[in-house]
């Protein structure tokens, strides 16, 4: 963020705004593309919100897998959307939730003071960030504000997959790996509030988060390997990728849909082959092999907040770090073994 071109260091923000005199917040920046230690805490400009944006102080942040590679810049093909040489925005995070502090022009659903929360697209990792408005929700009354930061991205990634993507219907058998990460943990509990009958696939020290979501079955993959149980689903969420296509194919139905959805691989390209090898073998069987892009959609956002509401969904909590250990924060999400959420708390 840095917010480069709007910018408030050292000058009153806005009227009513009630940020103080200096308008400076603590931020993690970077200035280039690399591991967590090119993370800094810096003193910078609160940001001005523009037409249709809203200042959100900010209360809690999530990471995730895509806030690492967009930090690391590799694979490479990020740079594309996020900066060539360096990162676009030098504040990163995406996920967040808070409190209302000043609108933009031409914002009528939001007001100084409401707790909301959704995913900017300028930087959330700061006390201050300047959201869309269509970006955001009302925090549900029963969600703290590191249960709210810990759900955008991550479950509605989940929803699009399941609800979207594979049109989970009742009694339909679906099979979700990484079952205990960020997008796993949301799976499970969606896929169950569908009517399916739910396997999730994780490790030894995970099977009771897991079976706690919901999960019907649970298969630790350090001792099964799925692909040979002979079980067959009519829906599989691979958000690992541990195995071939074909391997994972071999556990599907013969109409059955697979969604790949690791954004892991090659330093240039990420997943891109997978990505494309998937299309290509669409052509050749009846089974669906449907990669696909997450999107923010504020509806799902609602859909996701009436789950929330209702205990359909409850956020999984790993760890918590406050800003200044932003790097460690990053650091462990990119080595993929996350039970649940990590948030940032300010
Ligand atoms: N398509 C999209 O638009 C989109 C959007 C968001 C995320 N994603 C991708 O979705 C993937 C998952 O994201 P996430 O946030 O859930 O990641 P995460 O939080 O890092 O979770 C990964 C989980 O998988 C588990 N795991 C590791 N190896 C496994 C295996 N062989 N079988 C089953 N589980 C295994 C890990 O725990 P253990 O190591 O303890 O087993 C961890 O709990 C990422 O690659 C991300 O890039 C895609």
């Amino acid at each position: 963020m840095e917010n480069e071109q709007r910018s408030n260091a050292g000058a009153p923000l806005m009227p009513g705004a009630n940020l103080g005199e200096t308008a400076t917040m603590r931020a993690a920046v970077q200035h280039r593309y690399g591991p967590p230690s090119v993370l800094e805490l810096s003193k910078i400009g609160v940001p001005l919100p523009g037409r249709g944006e809203v200042l959100v102080q900010v209360s809690a942040a999530s990471v995730h897998p895509g806030d690492y590679f967009v930090m690391t810049g590799e694979p490479y093909m990020v740079r594309l959307v996020y900066g060539i040489r360096r990162p676009r925005h030098r504040v990163p995070g995406m996920d967040l939730a808070g409190v209302v502090a000043a609108v933009g022009k031409n914002v009528t659903t939001l007001r100084p003071g409401e707790k909301v929360f959704g995913w900017s697209t300028a930087g959330a990792l700061a006390e201050y960030a300047c959201v869309p408005a269509r970006n955001l929700v009302p925090v549900p009354a029963n969600l703290s504000f590191v249960d709210a930061a810990a759900v955008p991205t991550s479950a509605m990634t989940a929803l699009q997959a399941l609800r979207k993507i594979a049109n989970v219907r009742p009694g339909q058998t679906v099979l979700i790996t990484g079952a205990s990460g960020g997008v796993g943990s949301f799976a499970v509990q969606i896929a169950r509030a569908l009517g399916a009958e739910v396997t999730g696939v994780c490790s030894t020290r995970n099977v009771d988060l897991v079976r706690s979501l919901g999960a019907d079955h649970v298969i630790d993959y350090t001792r099964t390997d799925f692909t040979r149980t002979g079980k067959l689903y009519d829906v599989i969420l691979d958000n690992v990728e541990a195995q071939s296509l074909t391997a994972v194919r071999q556990a599907l139905t013969a109409t059955g849909t697979l969604i790949p959805n690791s954004g892991r691989g090659g330093r240039w390209f990420g997943p891109l082959g997978r990505i494309v090898k998937a299309r290509v073998l669409s052509g050749f069987t009846r089974q669906l092999l449907l990669p696909f892009m997450s999107v923010g959609k504020r509806q799902d956002l609602l859909t996701l907040t009436e789950m929330l509401l209702t205990g359909q969904v409850t956020p999984v909590i790993d760890r918590t770090y406050p800003l200044d250990e932003a790097a460690d924060a990053l650091r462990y999400v990119g080595a993929g073994h996350t039970q649940g959420k990590v948030v940032m708390t300010f």
